[in-house]
């Protein structure tokens, strides 16, 4: 299974989403590609934000190897899920995919985990170093929902 994270900027909703993804995965023995990438290319080739990286740094999983890079068209064929972290993100995968197998593959992230009754994941990029934090609960959660999902499959 192969897993593609996607946010606006790719520098910090879809890495942290890409290493707790990883980690949590490991931790349960499941065997799992995962990559992340933005929907835009302000930030491609730059580390993620250094507070997402403290965030992640918290919980002892590092993020500071990753690199920002723009959805490419190839990501729709060789990635099973292409996740979507809002429906900004997932409007403009649906608008890139090349073709209906590529858009079948398009989701929200919110959509095959248990949530907190949340549809979307904010983008912490403007607001307060707290909400990195935020960010991080949300994803662990989706996480650990994402993998339930693909364990009883
Ligand atoms: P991300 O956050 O999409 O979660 O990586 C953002 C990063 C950068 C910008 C916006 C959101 N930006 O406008 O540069």
């Amino acid at each position: 299974m192969k897993i593609l994270m996607v946010c606006l900027g790719n520098i910090c909703r879809s890495p942290m989403a890409e290493g707790i993804l990883r980690h949590l995965a490991h931790q349960r023995g499941i065997d799992l590609i995962v990559d992340s990438a933005g929907t835009a290319d302000y930030h491609v080739g730059e580390a993620p934000d250094a507070r997402a990286r403290a965030a992640m740094m918290r919980r002892s999983i590092s993020i500071e190897d990753l690199r920002g890079r723009q959805v490419a068209l190839q990501d729709f064929t060789y990635f099973d899920m292409v996740l979507a972290m809002d429906n900004n993100n997932l409007r403009d995968l649906l608008r890139l995919a090349p073709n209906d197998e590529g858009r079948r593959k398009v989701e929200l992230m919110l959509t095959l985990a248990s949530t907190m009754g949340m549809r979307e994941v904010p983008d912490p990029y403007y607001g307060p170093d707290s909400g990195f934090d935020d960010t991080y609960h949300l994803l662990e959660n989706a996480c650990n929902g994402l993998l339930d999902a693909i364990a009883h499959r």
